[in-house]
C-alpha cells in the first residue's frame, strides 16, 4: 500500500522529489473510479488531488491513516473541508501558483472578445480578408470591474489597469481601504453598482452555498448592452440559462467563459453565439503554473508527512 496516492494527473518536478522520499503510486485517472480509490486510500498517509476528485465524507472514512489532503489548485469546492478537519486531516492548497496564469486568461479572452480575434481568424484562415466585418472596441479609458477581489480578481485587475482600464470591485469580504483595492487606486462598490458600470466584468469567487447562482438575470440586466462578461472562477456562480437569454436579448455585449456549472457541459445555445468564447477551464494550465502548483503541493505534503506544518493549510471555522 503506497504512503502518497496522486489520483489525479499531476506532474513535474515536485512529484519525483516526493517519490524519491516516499512510496508514491501515481494513478492519474483513479478520480474517475471513486470504488477503487475508496480502496487504495485506505492505508494512504496522504491523498492528493487537482479539481475532479471528490473529496467527501464518505471517502473520508475508507481512510485508516489519512494524514493530509494536498489540493493541487485553488479551489477547495471538491474537498469536504469540515469533514477532514473532524477526521483530523489536514488540506494544504497552491492558492498563489496558479493566479497569473488565470488573470493572464481572463486578460486574453477579453482582448480576445473587443477585437473579435477568434472570429476574425477563423474567417481569415478560411481564406476570406472580411476587413469591415471585424470593427472592435477599445479598452483603453474604459472600467473594468472585478467580482471577488482575492488573488487573482487583484492580478486580473492589475493587468487590466496596464492596459488604461480604470479599475471597479466588488468583495463583500473586502473593506474598502484594503491594501491591494488601493494599489490598483480600485474604486470599491456594491455589486449593483459595479454591474451597472463596469464596461467589462470579470468574476473571481469560489463555489460557494452563498455565490451559487450568484450572478442571475437580474445581474445581467443590470449590465451596459455592450458590457463584456468574463467568468474563470467557478461555472457554479453563474446562472448560465440566464446569461444565455441575456445574450439572445442582447443586453451585453459578449461573454468568455472559462468554467461551466457542469464540466464537461452539455451542449448549448451558448456555443453557437457568435459573441461568445468558451475554453474548457484551462486557466490554470500553463507549464509555469502547474510547475509551481506540483512543487508546492509536494513539498506541504511532504512537511506534513515529516510531522512539520504545511505552508498552507486550510483551515475548517
Ligand atoms: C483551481 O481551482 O486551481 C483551478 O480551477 C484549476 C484546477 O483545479 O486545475
Amino acid at each position: 500500500m503506497p504512503d502518497v496516492l496522486i489520483a489525479e494527473d499531476i506532474r513535474g518536478n515536485g512529484v519525483d522529489a516526493l517519490s524519491a522520499r516516499f512510496d508514491v503510486s501515481f494513478q492519474p485517472d483513479l478520480w474517475r473510479d471513486p470504488v477503487r480509490l475508496a480502496t487504495q486510500l485506505g492505508e494512504a498517509r496522504a491523498l492528493i488531488v487537482r479539481n475532479q476528485t471528490t473529496v467527501d465524507a464518505a471517502l473520508l472514512r475508507s481512510a485508516k491513516k489519512l494524514l493530509v489532503i494536498g489540493r493541487a489548485g485553488v479551489g477547495l469546492d471538491n474537498v469536504d473541508v469540515a469533514a477532514a478537519t473532524r477526521a483530523g486531516t489536514v488540506v494544504t492548497y497552491t492558492p498563489d501558483q496558479n493566479a497569473i496564469s488565470v488573470a493572464e486568461l481572463a486578460i486574453g479572452l477579453m482582448i480576445s472578445l473587443a477585437r473579435n480575434i477568434p472570429a476574425a481568424s477563423a474567417d481569415t484562415q478560411g481564406g476570406k480578408w472580411s476587413r469591415r466585418r471585424f470593427w472592435g472596441t477599445e479598452l483603453y479609458g474604459k472600467s473594468f470591474g472585478i467580482i471577488g477581489a482575492g488573488r487573482i480578481g487583484f492580478l486580473t485587475a492589475r493587468r487590466a489597469q496596464a492596459l488604461g482600464m480604470k479599475i471597479l470591485a466588488c468583495d463583500p469580504l473586502i473593506s474598502r481601504d484594503n491594501v491591494l483595492l488601493s494599489e490598483l487606486s480600485a474604486e470599491s462598490l456594491s455589486l449593483e453598482d459595479l454591474l451597472t458600470r463596469a464596461d467589462v466584468i470579470s468574476c473571481h469567487l469560489p463555489a460557494t452555498p452563498k455565490t451559487t447562482k450568484l450572478l442571475d438575470a437580474a445581474c445581467f440586466a443590470r449590465m451596459k448592452p455592450t458590457a463584456i462578461f468574463l467568468n474563470t472562477s467557478r461555472g457554479q456562480v453563474v446562472d448560465e440559462a440566464a446569461l444565455l437569454a441575456a445574450l439572445k436579448r442582447g443586453e451585453l455585449g459578449g461573454a468568455g467563459l472559462d468554467v461551466r456549472a457542469k464540466e464537461p457541459p452539455e451542449v448549448s445555445e451558448l456555443e453557437k453565439l457568435p459573441n461568445v468564447l468558451l475554453t474548457p477551464h484551462i486557466g490554470a494550465l500553463t507549464y509555469e503554473a502547474q510547475d509551481r502548483v506540483t512543487a508546492a503541493i509536494c513539498e506541504d505534503v511532504a512537511r506534513v508527512l515529516d510531522g512539520k506544518a504545511p505552508f498552507y493549510a486550510v483551515r475548517h471555522c
